[in-house]
């Protein structure tokens, strides 16, 4: 018998155990085992086969009690060794799976600045620029050129140039937004009509789309609303002109050929003034209890007319050799009715479930 084995006589049986050959074996085995594991579940797995109760070291330990006293301090020094080198390098892999863990999740996670962007998917156009834009585009397809000015406006160009009288209700304080400096906020975009005259002279073809201001708030006014207006100026222009041009913007924009009328009416800057309903476009007049034309079976349009004489020596353009027609209308107005609204406040209130539904980008 070899003096690396260790054996005690027990009920007889020889028991034998060569406990340098027996821990080497098992020492194998782990670190085999232990280079597969690929998780925390395989590692506890080796844990309880190696070091658990019913585990290969706990048996050899109990084993101990087996063989010859004098060997048992060596047999119980190797395994205990072992044990703690289990210990260690199980502690050490479970380190480094972790540390591989974090560096997989870092990787998958790391933004790669050098990719182009995705875009957005959200934001859009807001229904009422939608409409600027396209009632300005049916403008410009007869011609018309657009014009801007400022909404910070003085009186001459919002009211005196426009022949509107000093004692006008617009220039009321009630009306009018006027700044500290005796300036004001233009109350309508026909300040513009006088600014394009003098600036380009005539014949003239123009449209301005743009921010007007009053001091009215309730569901079918706002503080802030937009406009446009549309002047051409040229030689022996007729009502008849108007008419035609503005008949045919309202077919294209309401997308159908729609019963118009023309109701006398009085601007200071027109004359003959007058004002344009088209059908209503949800009820067609049909409906008495319609909640866009109020049962009417009319819808308000614009004002118009021809443009005063007054107003166009104010622009530098003498009136005996042109003339001209212009028109105003209220966009958020065209807005609602082209969307069948009711209520001119969603437009301003910033509610996204609504404004989104309009043409995204
Ligand atoms: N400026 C007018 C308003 O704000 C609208 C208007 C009416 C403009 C007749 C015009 C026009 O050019 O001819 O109520």
């Amino acid at each position: 018998m070899n003096d690396k084995v260790i054996s005690r006589e027990k009920w007889g049986v020889a028991v034998v155990i060569d406990i340098e050959r027996k821990t080497a074996e098992i020492k194998d085995l782990f670190f085999t085992e232990l280079k597969k594991a690929k998780g925390p579940e395989d590692l506890e797995e080796i844990r309880v086969r190696f070091l658990g109760k019913k585990g290969n070291i706990t048996s050899l330990l109990k084993s101990i009690k087996n063989i010859d006293p004098s060997e048992r301090p060596k047999a119980g020094q190797l395994l205990n060794q072992l044990k703690e080198e289990i210990e260690l390098a199980i502690r050490q892999k479970r380190e480094a799976l972790l540390e591989a863990f974090y560096q997989k999740e870092e990787e998958e996670d790391a933004i790669d600045v050098t990719l182009p962007p995705r875009g957005r998917k959200w934001g859009g156009f807001h229904p009422v620029a939608q409409v600027m834009e396209e009632v300005v585009e049916i403008f410009a397809s007869m011609g018309f050129t657009v014009a801007y000015g400022p909404e910070i406006e003085n009186d001459f160009y919002n009211f005196e140039a426009l022949n509107i009288p000093p004692h006008h209700p617009a220039r009321d304080m009630q009306d009018t937004f006027y700044t500290t400096n005796g300036l004001l906020l233009r109350t309508h975009t026909s300040p513009v009509e006088v600014r394009a005259m003098r600036q380009m002279g005539a014949p003239l073809r123009i449209v301005v789309p743009g921010k007007v201001y009053r001091r009215d708030n309730d569901p079918t006014h706002s503080p802030m609303f937009h406009q446009l207006e549309g002047l051409l100026i040229d030689e022996d222009i007729s009502v008849a002109d108007l008419k035609g041009c503005m008949e045919a913007f309202a077919n294209i924009i309401f997308e159908r050929s729609l019963k118009v009328r023309y109701r006398a009416s009085y601007f200071p800057f027109t004359e003959p003034s007058l004002e344009m309903d088209v059908e209503c476009v949800a009820c067609s007049g049909k409906n008495p209890e319609c909640r866009i034309c109020k049962g009417t079976g009319w819808l308000e349009i614009a004002g118009m007319g021809m443009t005063h004489p007054n107003v166009l020596r104010a622009g530098g353009i003498d009136p005996q050799k042109y003339n001209g027609f212009a028109w105003g209308m209220g966009l958020d107005r065209i807005a609602m009715l082209k969307y069948g609204l009711d209520d001119l406040r969603v437009f301003f209130e910033g509610d996204l479930a609504f404004l989104i539904g309009g043409r995204q980008e």
